[in-house]
C-alpha cells in the first residue's frame, strides 16, 4: 500500500479530497480524542493504549483525513493467534509482523461524519492490505448491532466471544478467511 493516497470522497464535494495513511506519534492526539468521542469510557482504549499501539504497529492503523482533519480511522495488530483476546488490546508487544492474522480492534468515524461510507473504505482498505501482505484473513468482534454492516464486506459471524467481555458488552467475533 502507498504511504498516501488521495480520492475524492464520496459525499463530498468535488473539491473536496480525503488521504488515507499510516499512523506515527504525531498522530496519538488526534486518533485517542477520536475514540473518546466513538465509545463509553468503559470501551474506549486510553491514551496510553494508544502511545504502545502506534509505537508497535503505527503501520497497522489507517486514518482517513479529510481537509487535514482526521475523520476515520481503524486499528489492529497482527498475530498468529485465531481468536482475539482481550489482552491484545492492552498488550501491544504481542505484535507480530510476520503473524498470519490481521486484527481489527477498532472503527471509528467522527459523528459528524458518519453514514457516508468513510469506516466502509478503511474496512475494505484493510481487507485488501491483509490480502497483499499474505495474511490468512482479517478478524474483529463487535455488538449484535453491527453485524450486518461487517458481514456485507464478507465478514462471517463466528458467534459470541468467550475470549473477549471487555467493558462487560457481549462481542461476536467476526471473521473473513481469504
Ligand atoms: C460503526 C462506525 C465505525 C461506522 O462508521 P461509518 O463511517 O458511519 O460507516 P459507513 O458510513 O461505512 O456505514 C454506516 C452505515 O451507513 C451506510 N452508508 C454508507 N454510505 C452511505 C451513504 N453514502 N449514504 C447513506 N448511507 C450510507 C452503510 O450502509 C451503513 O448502514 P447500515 O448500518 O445500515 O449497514 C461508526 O458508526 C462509529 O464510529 N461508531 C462508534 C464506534 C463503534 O461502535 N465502532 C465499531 C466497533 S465494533
Amino acid at each position: 500500500m502507498t504511504q498516501n493516497e488521495n480520492r475524492t470522497g464520496r459525499n463530498s464535494g468535488p473539491e473536496s479530497k480525503w488521504t488515507i495513511r499510516t499512523a506515527d506519534e504525531a498522530d496519538l492526539d488526534a486518533v485517542s480524542d477520536l475514540e473518546a468521542e466513538c465509545f463509553p469510557a468503559a470501551e474506549a482504549a486510553t491514551r496510553e493504549s494508544f502511545a504502545q499501539r502506534i509505537r508497535y504497529y503505527g503501520d497497522c492503523f489507517l486514518l482517513l483525513f479529510e481537509d487535514g482533519k482526521l475523520i476515520s480511522f481503524v486499528d489492529g495488530m497482527i498475530t498468529d493467534e485465531k481468536d482475539l483476546r482481550d489482552e491484545m488490546y492492552e498488550k501491544a508487544d504481542m505484535h507480530d509482523p510476520n503473524g498470519k492474522w490481521q486484527m481489527i480492534f477498532g472503527v471509528n468515524t467522527r459523528p459528524s461524519h458518519q453514514r457516508c461510507g468513510y469506516a466502509g473504505i478503511l474496512i475494505r482498505k484493510m481487507i485488501e492490505k491483509a490480502k497483499e501482505e499474505g495474511r490468512l484473513g482479517v478478524v474483529l468482534t463487535c455488538k449484535d448491532k453491527l453485524v450486518h454492516y461487517y458481514a456485507s464486506f464478507g465478514f462471517q459471524n463466528e458467534g459470541v466471544s468467550e475470549e473477549s467481555t471487555h467493558g462487560g458488552v457481549v462481542w461476536n467475533q467476526m471473521r473473513i478467511t481469504f
